[in-house]
């Protein structure tokens, strides 16, 4: 049973996924992090792989970038393959100057400027939510690596390269503490469906201070974000 945009069969994705936005980030997760692992997708350079961490199943696939593909691979995960727990990881732009460099983000709750919502013909506003049990259990983690951290709201935003000067300081006053492009999706789609979802980012640049992260700081707290994540998935 393949859908439009993976070929995998039911059974070989794991209850638990990780999601990077980047698929080749997915296999540099299974060939690092995972033992016995398979490789499930390769539709459109999508890939996703199923292995096992500390001897417990999990799966790792790439989503793209943005609330419409995220929403497209993990409506599929859940609704086809019985997916239960969804994390993603990624990067995200500081908003606030108390994040630095390397430091992981939580994201309690997903602010949006997409339309992804609107499918669901509410009578207001949807307020997206990491799942608790998830978000608790990544905290503690972190905490026992002695990894730097902030849980709070984070901006889904549809635009990469914006036109609109001073836009970003309006979510920052609201508290926002970085930005993102994924999380609004994949938290209205677990939501939606019952299911447990949780984003953990890494400040790659700061949208205050305009630092940026070199590739090999990069690739070290990744390797941080990428351990909380897999220990909360399993
Ligand atoms: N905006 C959106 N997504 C991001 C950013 C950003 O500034 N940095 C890393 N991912």
């Amino acid at each position: 049973m393949a859908t439009p945009h993976n070929r995998a069969e039911k059974g070989e994705i794991a209850p638990s996924v990780l999601l990077p936005g980047d698929p080749l980030r997915a296999k540099f997760i299974a060939e690092n992090f995972l033992s016995d692992v398979k490789q499930f997708n390769s539709v459109r350079n999508m890939f996703g792989f199923t292995g096992t961490y500390n001897g417990k199943p999990v799966s790792v696939m790439g989503t793209g970038m943005g609330c419409p593909s995220i929403g497209i691979y993990t409506y599929e995960l859940i609704h086809f393959y019985d997916v239960k727990t969804l994390i993603r990881i990624g990067s995200c732009g500081a908003m606030t100057k108390d994040l630095h460099l390397g430091d992981i983000v939580m994201a309690i709750g997903a602010s949006t400027d997409s339309n992804y919502g609107a499918q669901y013909e509410l009578p207001g506003t949807f307020s997206a939510t990491a799942s608790y049990s998830l978000l608790r259990k990544a905290q503690q983690f972190a905490e026992d690596f002695g990894f730097p951290y902030k849980v709070g709201n984070v901006l889904s935003s549809d635009v990469f390269y914006g036109d609109t000067e001073g836009r970003s300081m309006k979510w920052t006053k609201m508290g926002i503490l970085a930005a993102e492009m994924e999380s609004y999706a994949l938290y209205c789609n677990a939501a939606r469906a019952g299911v447990d979802a949780l984003g953990i980012f890494s400040v790659s640049d700061s949208l205050v201070t305009g630092e940026e992260m070199s590739a090999d700081d990069r690739q070290n707290s990744f390797t941080n974000m990428m351990k909380v994540a897999l220990e909360t998935a399993v």
